[in-house]
């Protein structure tokens, strides 16, 4: 018999297998100091493009007394336990009426982690006979929730409308075949890779054509998209048609922790019955308080949402006026299309790091096809127009290297910590 650990030190995976020239540099790389446009890596100040934290309220000063206010007063352990036996209070219901209310939702849920939480929340939803259709390039958090699902599912092609039309009539049919289950189809509300929004309003109105429930998952659309920040929805004006609202505090809220709004009888249902939640130690107090302040942030400091988009546009302008190819984001999240190998790649965000200081996220092969590159930079308010103006200069200078072949290396640099 083999051992079952055999495997895993034969193939360290896609993005593993490269972890010893990689490590601490291309992958899990430490940036120090205080949250903000400009960080350290290795010593160096960068220009950070990586940090989902839209509205700049990661070290917004309000926050950091709550955050630190709360941390003295509480401390990490209270409440003890899960929500459901003895780790319930005031603030956390308070939490939970106050993200109800602003998403136009009747009730709402905490989670403890977005990934969990949806996961968690499709398998409190859906039972052996009913179907999930959704969409190609959702995050691996549905994609593992899909994965717990025992019934039926359908894959639409991305955003395409054709398609969603006719895995709807394949879900339906399997439906009326079986005389029994439902539909509940899950998408985005923001693409957190290309930037492109769900075509929510297009899936709700074909309510009117098929039957079915809509879980959206607007981690990247919550406080950044819409009149108020409400999200996607708001965006598109169809937030009542979307059944259940889900987003993380991960990125606008720069905390910890995700919500689920939708009725009260179903939100109702799934706090009794949603496993992540029951089986596990609810949020502690530090951030139940700190998500409060957060969201007190959000819904009245309009001018933090307005910085980020005059950035954002600042930022997608200039990279459209140079001849770069940013998709088809209408959102913040700016993603840069380059043509190269993955070597090609690392050593182009090498010259970016260490001779221009602007640092970003790339993906690269096996998770995009071969050959491709994407940049991928998120503006938030705390960025300047100082920031932007550099950061073109550096894309324009590497692009011109990276077509000119400069970046032609033989292997990934080694860039591994403690050489
Ligand atoms: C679209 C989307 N859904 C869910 C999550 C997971 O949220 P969390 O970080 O709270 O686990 C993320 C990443 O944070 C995300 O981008």
């Amino acid at each position: 018999m083999a051992d079952i650990f055999e495997k895993l030190v034969k193939n360290y995976g896609p993005i593993g297998q490269h972890r010893e020239r990689a490590h601490g540099y291309f992958a899990f790389p430490k940036l120090e100091g205080e949250i903000g446009s400009r960080m350290k890596f290795r010593g160096k100040e960068m220009i950070v493009w990586s940090l989902n934290n839209y509205l700049g309220l990661a070290n917004h000063p309000e926050v950091r007394k709550i955050d630190a206010d709360a941390s003295v007063q509480y401390g990490l352990a209270l409440p003890m336990g899960a929500r459901m036996m003895s780790g319930n209070s005031n603030y956390h219901e308070q939490l939970e009426a106050e993200l109800a209310e602003f998403e136009h939702k009747e009730d709402a849920i905490l989670m403890n982690y977005g990934y969990q939480g949806i996961m968690s929340a499709i398998d409190a939803i859906c039972g052996r006979h009913d179907v999930i259709v959704y969409d190609a390039e959702s995050h691996a958090c549905i994609i593992d929730g899909l994965r717990l699902h025992p019934g039926h599912r359908y894959v639409f092609k991305h955003n395409d409308m054709e398609d969603f039309e006719k895995q709807m009539q394949r879900a339906s049919q399997l439906i009326e075949k079986q005389k029994t289950g439902g539909i509940l189809v899950i998408t985005e509300g923001v693409f957190g890779m290309a930037g492109d929004q769900g075509r929510l309003k297009e899936i709700c109105d074909l309510k009117k054509k098929y039957d079915f429930r809509l879980l959206v998952d607007d981690a990247h659309g919550f406080g950044t998209m819409g009149k108020t920040g409400a999200g996607a929805g708001e965006e598109q004006g169809c937030q009542d048609e979307i059944d259940l609202y889900f987003s993380t505090f991960a990125k606008s809220m720069a905390s910890i922790g995700a919500f689920l709004a939708g009725p009260r009888v179903i939100i109702d249902y799934i706090r009794y019955n949603i496993r992540s939640q029951i089986f596990a130690k609810s949020l502690p107090m530090p951030i139940v308080l700190g998500n409060l302040k957060r969201l007190e942030l959000l819904k009245t400091r309009p001018e933090l949402k307005e910085k980020l988009w005059e950035n954002a546009l600042k930022l997608q302008n200039g990279l459209k006026e140079r001849g770069f190819d940013i998709g088809k984001t209408d959102s913040p999240v700016t993603p840069v299309y380059m043509k190269g190998g993955v070597e090609e790649a690392t050593a182009m965000v090498m010259d970016l790091r260490e001779n221009y200081g602007i640092f970003c996220s790339i993906v690269v092969y096996p998770v995009i096809p071969k050959g491709h590159i994407i940049y991928r930079l998120i503006p938030t308010a705390a960025h300047t127009d100082e920031d932007i103006k550099l950061t073109l200069k550096a894309f324009s200078e590497t692009k011109a290297k990276l077509d000119a072949g400069a970046y032609k290396v033989e292997a990934i640099p080694d860039m591994a910590e403690n050489k």
